[in-house]
């Protein structure tokens, strides 16, 4: 900022300020205690104004304002290039120093409590009570929004809370997807296969691999499908569609894991399109120790339950 416009918002705001404090000082009448059944004269509709003073409460109301404002742009930055005197704070208050401050705090308070854990086994982490419940904060603050408060998913993001896993169920493999992410990458089809190509391998895929009933009146050549599939679809899901999770490409014979739906319309627009799932890397925003709690957390969720579910 330049010193001209320094000024300028130095003296525009105090000016105003000192003007304000003119203005009700002036139009201020003799405080008193008792009240008057004098009118200023004016009447509208039948309503008249008592000539009583500002109560008292009312008036140091609009002082206070005036001093808060004052106090605030001495401490803080506001007044041109004057950068505020908040203890604490070399060279002025900024809303980084004080992220930085607080992240500070929370790294001395918090860091030791996530060292602990970070020097465990993710399964023992995961029979921690407390680790859990930081896990469970952690998960609502940074993954409900997609995965569902219950972490049970919906249409587009997977449930975690099941033994269906895309990349891979273990401790290492939970903590290996979100410290880097995740970018799954199914081809899109529609145009190499055609419609009907489509519609057979896709009616496979339902009928065949995920043990769905088709409409009575579908018009398929499950063989057909079959016969695109292992020539197309088999690298990546597996000769018998059970997935493969070091692409992410998901088993195709548990229905109950697919994330864009089960129906044959549905499948053909995956097919059609191809789909491009992303889970977003978290070590560098959530750090190392943190994700190895929420890791825990997350291979927590379907420990205990029938692997069946
Ligand atoms: C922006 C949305 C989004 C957020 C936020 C997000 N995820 Fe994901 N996550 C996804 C998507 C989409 C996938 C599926 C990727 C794919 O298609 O393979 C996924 C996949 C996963 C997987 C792999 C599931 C499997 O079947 O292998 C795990 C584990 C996971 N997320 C955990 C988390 C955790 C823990 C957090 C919080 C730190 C989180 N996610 C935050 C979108 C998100
Ligand atoms: C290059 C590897 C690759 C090939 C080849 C491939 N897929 Fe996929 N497929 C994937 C991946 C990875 C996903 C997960 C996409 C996502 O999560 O966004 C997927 C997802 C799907 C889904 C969606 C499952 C759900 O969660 O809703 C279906 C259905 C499917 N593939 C069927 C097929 C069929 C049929 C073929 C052959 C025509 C095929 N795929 C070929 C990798 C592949």
């Amino acid at each position: 900022m330049t010193t001209f416009w320094s000024w300028y918002i130095t003296i525009l705001t105090l000016g105003t300020i000192v003007a304000l404090v003119w203005l009700i000082m002036a139009t201020r009448k003799g405080q008193r205690s008792d009240t008057t059944e004098q009118t200023v004269g004016h009447a509208f509709d039948g309503i008249e104004e008592f000539d009583n003073p500002l109560p008292k409460w009312w008036f140091m109301l609009f002082v206070s304002t005036i001093v808060f404002g004052l106090g605030y742009l001495a401490l803080y930055p506001g007044l041109g290039t004057w950068t505020g005197v908040l203890p604490g704070y070399e060279g002025g208050w900024t809303q980084n120093k004080q992220y930085d401050k607080e992240m500070q705090k929370a790294q001395s308070e918090y860091g030791p409590i996530f060292a602990k854990y970070a020097a465990m086994p993710i399964e023992e982490v995961a029979k921690d009570p407390q680790a859990l419940k930081i896990g469970g904060r952690l998960f609502a603050s940074n993954c409900s929004v997609c995965h569902g408060s219950d972490a049970k998913g919906t249409h587009g993001f997977p449930n975690l809370t099941d033994h269906i896993w895309r990349w891979g169920g273990e401790p290492e493999a939970i903590q290996a997807t979100l410290l880097n992410g995740r970018q799954a990458a199914m081809p899109a089809w529609g145009t190499i296969l055609g419609s009907t190509g489509v519609k057979n391998v896709a009616a496979y895929v339902l009928n065949d691999l995920a043990g769905r009933k088709l409409p009575e009146n579908a018009k398929v050549d499950l063989a057909a499908g079959k016969a695109t599939f292992a020539t197309n679809c088999a690298a990546c899901h597996g000769a018998q569609g059970q997935g493969n999770v070091a692409m992410g490409a998901p088993d195709l014979t548990q229905p109950a894991g697919y994330i864009y739906g089960t129906s044959l319309a549905q499948v053909e627009q995956t097919l059609n399109y191809g789909r491009n799932g992303k889970m977003p890397a978290q070590e560098a925003f959530l750090g190392k120790d943190k994700v190895h709690v929420l890791a825990a957390y997350v291979y927590s969720l379907s420990q205990g339950k029938p692997a069946a579910e």
